[in-house]
């Protein structure tokens, strides 16, 4: 059943379905936009005389051009409002853009602080101490004479005692109170709070009522330690100390221990290391000595466990505590202690960067 006459109707409805698609997207505006749909879809548009045409029709073909009409006309409709939901989405898109505020730009740069060089040692320390099996501890720094004194074996009338230029603090009521004048308190502290084995360092500062000099601060900086166990011995002592310095100071350090004397150790002695700064020929840094003073150590005295309420006759244990003051100073060059309170940032920043 030929009829060219609806070949060619059923031909235009498939050219405008194509025109149509096409025109509406390319439209890159909404004017554009309108523009196509006048063309494909308007009233005189190929697609309306198509549909003006239907009427002359049979019934039969009217039914089957009439339903391809149709479709065209859908396909062609949707295709517009899909198009114009594109459209007004990106003119949101440049309405924000251009209302969005650029934060990245003329941003200041923080400047990043550096640690302080007592920081830097104090923190090397710890690390050594935490890699041989310690715990790092704070303390208190306002003390007791109890703790301070007594319970370390320093009796009330000790030379120890006024040899420490103690601080007294000025609370009423509270005579005891006064300034630590070593991280040794700390001894006493942390066999109070629990059974031995007891492997502990405390850095932290300490007050001594000094005159201010190039070389002494009424506040320095101590580190303690403590190690309470089953058969600890004098030779641990010296061991774990030659460990920490040549891990601090490099692996060439040799340690002295000459004998000495503080209440709470018994034996007492003295650390030298070897000096870090001329390897232990002399210079004007170890006094031409070749060895550095740098803390007491000894056993821990029997009557401190007894005060703390150990069994002296179970356990053994060593002590050792000293400055990092002058470690600090020798170590990054400082020719005085006043500058490291001093808090200049010039000074600060040629140390390094915070991390
Ligand atoms: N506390 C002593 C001081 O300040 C040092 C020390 C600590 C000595 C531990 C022996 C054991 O001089």
């Amino acid at each position: 059943m030929a009829d060219p006459a609806i070949d060619e109707m059923l031909r235009v409805l498939e050219q405008e379905r194509a025109r149509g698609l096409e025109l509406i997207g390319a439209a890159s505006s909404h004017e554009e936009l309108e523009r196509a749909e006048v063309a494909v879809l308007g009233r005189k548009s190929p697609l309306a005389s198509v549909q003006r045409g239907l009427g002359a029709l049979a019934d039969e073909n009217r039914r089957r051009v009439g339903q391809r009409t149709n479709e065209v006309r859908e396909t062609l409709r949707s295709a517009v409002a899909e198009r114009r939901s594109t459209l007004d989405r990106s003119a949101d898109d440049r309405l924000l853009e251009a209302d969005a505020l650029d934060v990245t730009l003329s941003g200041r740069r923080p400047r990043p602080g550096s640690l302080h060089p007592l920081t830097i040692v104090q923190r090397e320390i710890a690390d050594i101490f935490m890699r041989l099996g310690y715990q790092v501890l704070d303390g208190p720094e306002v003390e007791d004479e109890w703790h301070n004194f007594d319970a370390l074996n320093i009796p009330q009338d000790h030379p120890a005692r006024t040899m420490m230029d103690t601080t007294f603090v000025d609370v009423p009521g509270h005579p005891e109170l006064l300034l630590r004048t070593h991280t040794s308190p700390m001894q006493i502290r942390t066999m109070q709070a629990g059974p031995p084995p007891i492997y502990v360092v405390v850095p932290g500062r300490v007050y001594r009522n000094e005159q201010i000099t190039a070389k002494n601060m009424p506040v320095f900086h101590q580190v303690e330690g403590l190690a309470i166990d089953e058969g600890i011995s004098f030779a641990d002592l010296k061991g774990t100390l030659e460990a920490f310095y040549r891990e601090l100071l490099g692996p060439e350090r040799q340690i002295r221990l000459t004998p000495s004397f503080f209440p709470f150790v018994e034996p007492g002695a003295q650390v030298e290391v070897s000096c870090f700064v001329c390897g232990g020929g002399g210079c004007r840094t170890c006094g031409f000595t070749g060895w550095i003073e740098t803390m007491g150590a000894g056993m821990v005295h029997p009557r401190v466990l007894e005060a703390v309420g150990y069994d002296a006759e179970r356990w053994t244990g060593f002590a050792f505590g000293g400055g990092y003051d002058r470690l600090a100073m020798i170590r990054f060059g400082i020719p005085d202690i006043r500058i490291l309170w001093e808090n200049d940032i010039r000074f600060l920043e040629q140390f390094e960067a915070s991390g």
